[in-house]
């Protein structure tokens, strides 16, 4: 998936993964996140998750390559967000919610600030499987030591469907977090798009994990 993927993608409002609410195991499982400070979004989009994290009281810092999205996520909430040059990327802030628009991988803790929690929700499945080990290694890098994450992953034949998204099943995602605790907490079958035609063999998973 090039930048112009998405790019387009975005261009063509073909943003079937945007679910345009909180995310349903995000707001069962926030308490996974713990009293975190500054929460971490890799590939937010315009999730509405950052609205809701930052209403929990954290800090969200999302990271999204298409600048469109950025600029729709404050302007669908009526906020006008400071924008600013931050090292190679372009940071659209307001109030606890960061947006900073460039390419994850090029993101440091310098740039982020102390991130002290994960959510990641439709970033590990966006990515083909060369990319899914070095972005886990990213964050494994970024991530403090006791850190939460709360890992949304999708399963389902990969031969019935191209990604993105892509199927990583459970034995994939615990191979990525190899050494740090991590357990499936919740299942449902997956909705919306392409997914949810696929019937009962396509299904969401939310992982906790520990840093
Ligand atoms: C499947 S969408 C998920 C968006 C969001 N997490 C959500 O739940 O709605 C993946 C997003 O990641 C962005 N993206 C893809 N590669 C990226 C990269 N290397 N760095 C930052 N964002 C990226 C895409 O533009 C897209 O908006």
């Amino acid at each position: 998936m090039t930048p112009d993927f998405w790019e387009s993608r975005w261009r063509a409002g073909q943003i079937g993964f945007h679910e345009g609410a909180p995310n349903a195991f995000l707001q069962s499982h926030a308490a996974v996140l713990g009293a975190a400070r500054q929460v971490l979004v890799p590939l937010c989009g315009k999730t509405e998750d950052l609205a809701f994290l930052a209403a929990r009281g954290h800090t969200a810092v999302g990271v999204e390559l298409v600048e469109d999205a950025a600029r729709a996520f404050f302007s669908e909430h009526a906020l006008t967000p400071a924008v600013s040059a931050r090292g190679g990327f372009t940071a659209y802030a307001h109030g606890g919610i960061t947006i900073l628009v460039g390419d994850f991988f090029a993101t440091t803790l310098d740039l982020l600030g102390p991130v002290d929690a994960l959510y990641d929700r439709a970033a590990l499945i966006a990515l083909p499987e060369a990319l899914r080990a070095r972005y886990v290694a990213h964050l494994r890098a970024l991530l403090p030591r006791g850190a939460g994450g709360l890992v949304v992953s999708v399963e389902y034949p990969q031969e019935a469907m191209a990604g993105p998204p892509f199927s990583v099943p459970e034995a994939e995602v615990r191979g990525h977090y190899a050494g740090l605790p991590i357990e499936r907490i919740d299942r449902r079958p997956a909705e919306g798009g392409r997914l949810a035609a696929l019937g009962p063999a396509a299904a969401e998973i939310a992982y906790r994990v520990q840093f």
